[in-house]
């Protein structure tokens, strides 16, 4: 796909220190140049060819696209990082989205074996192993089961993943666009292991997926209890095949590989199941080359996602920054924004609904006059929590690790407008 990062863009920007960065350079020139005299515009004095003709009608357009004008508004996926596409990922275009909903066409993908295709009637899903009685549930059996409505951010462990040892990717949706936020329909899993009854020796349960992977992830029982769902719907619709047509798990606020798609069978036992993915995929190695195994929840992160280097400042004088801000361990609190390298901070406008383990969406609406920023936002959750700064992540965790990078991201804004990845030492 074009658009993505080649080699010459992955040229590591390290700025030791943010001083010399005031210089101001040209820019984009604004709508109205003072003293110029107003000319008549085209766009207002001509009657335009979509003012004219008469349009489609109601009969054209049975399920609704974008217009044509948004056709760059597209998950992109990054052909070397991965050796098939069918075990791979693609990203979401952050820099092109607002609110806090991602539509369900561009929610990134990650898969181990393909898109499983299924149809609906011929899918089961099985509860089984320390349970008193091992059920089989049709579509229509989860279906006429209580249900609920719940919006949750889904990241994969390895978002930011490329960016442990410096700045790599140019561009948020390379960098953080192993996330999406949907408002997903479906059933407590507890209601179902309910009907089952499970034994009181159970600690974990298996779930397991029905794509060509079988991809199957262990999940503590007492998380399985507390919010998990069995979801068949995400944005009021049936899930898209790309994320588990007809039925999913949602782990809210835990890691995206136990979220399993296309869901077939969930085993209960009394230990963690040993699957190959689990042990050499998804720990976390430390410096002392020991391994974290199992880190589920997805600490407080945020990403400016404009500017960025996918959607540079074009003009001068009032400019919107904003972003996204997200929290495995409950609500975000605050959301600080600095334009000078973290000189000063200031606490950005969140706006729109503030929920539990979702995206919020906050704003720093600003004067610019050309003048070089090194930008950077932090999140700080209803624990307390306050995002890391990468380096303070690297002290703990070393550089040896893929997974669970969620430092704080700095984009370099040129005097032009253009902005690139860079870290502050
Ligand atoms: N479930 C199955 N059955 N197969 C998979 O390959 N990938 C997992 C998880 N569930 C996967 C799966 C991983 S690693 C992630 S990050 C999420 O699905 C991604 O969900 P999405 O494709 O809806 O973004």
């Amino acid at each position: 796909m074009s658009n993505e990062p080649t080699a010459d863009l992955l040229n590591r920007r390290r700025f030791l220190s943010v001083a010399g960065l005031a210089g101001a350079g040209a820019v984009l020139p604004t709508i109205a140049q003072a003293g110029e005299a107003p000319k008549p515009d085209p766009l207002i004095t001509e009657v335009q060819d979509w003012n004219r003709y008469l349009g489609d009608g109601v009969d054209k357009r049975p399920y609704g696209v974008p217009s044509k004008y948004e056709k760059h508004v597209v998950r992109r996926d990054v052909s070397w990082l991965t050796a098939s596409p069918e075990s791979s990922v693609n990203f979401t275009p952050l820099h092109e989205l607002d609110g806090i909903i991602t539509p369900s066409g561009v929610c990134f993908e990650r898969h181990h074996g393909g898109i499983a295709e299924i149809n609906p009637a011929d899918h089961r899903l099985m509860i089984h192993g320390l349970v008193e009685k091992p059920l089989v549930f049709t579509m229509d059996d989860i279906k006429r089961m209580p249900r609920v409505n719940k919006v949750y951010f889904l990241e994969c462990a390895a978002n930011s993943g490329m960016e442990w040892r410096g700045a790599q990717l140019n561009g948020c949706q390379f960098t953080h666009g192993m996330i999406h936020n949907v408002m997903y329909t479906g059933v407590p899993l507890k209601l179902l292991l309910d009907e089952a009854g499970l034994k009181p020796n159970v600690k974990w349960l298996m779930l397991e997926g029905a794509d060509s992977a079988g991809m199957n992830r262990s999940l503590p029982i007492a998380k399985a209890l507390d919010d998990v769902l069995i979801a068949f719907a995400m944005n009021g619709e049936a899930l898209r095949p790309e994320n588990g047509y007809p039925l999913r798990a949602v782990i809210p606020g835990w890691q995206g590989n136990l979220w399993v798609k296309w869901l077939r069978r969930i085993e209960a036992g009394d230990q963690p199941w040993q699957t190959r993915e689990e042990t050499s995929k998804y720990t976390d190695l430390m410096p002392d080359g020991r391994a974290r195994k199992h880190t589920f929840v997805m600490d407080a992160k945020s990403v400016i996602t404009n500017p960025s280097p996918q959607a540079p400042l074009k003009f001068k004088g009032r400019n919107v920054l904003t972003g996204v801000a997200w929290s495995g361990r409950g609500t975000v609190k605050r959301v600080d924004v600095t334009l000078d390298g973290g000189r000063n901070w200031q606490a950005a406008r969140i706006d729109g609904p503030v929920l539990d383990k979702s995206l919020v969406r906050f704003y720093v609406d600003f004067d610019w006059n050309g003048e070089e920023l090194m930008i950077q936002s932090r999140a700080i959750d209803e624990t307390g929590y306050v995002q890391p700064s990468k380096d303070e992540l690297r002290k703990v965790r070393g550089v040896n690790s893929v997974y669970h990078n969620n430092g704080i991201q700095t984009w370099l804004v040129r005097g032009n407008g253009e902005t690139e990845n860079v870290e502050i030492g």
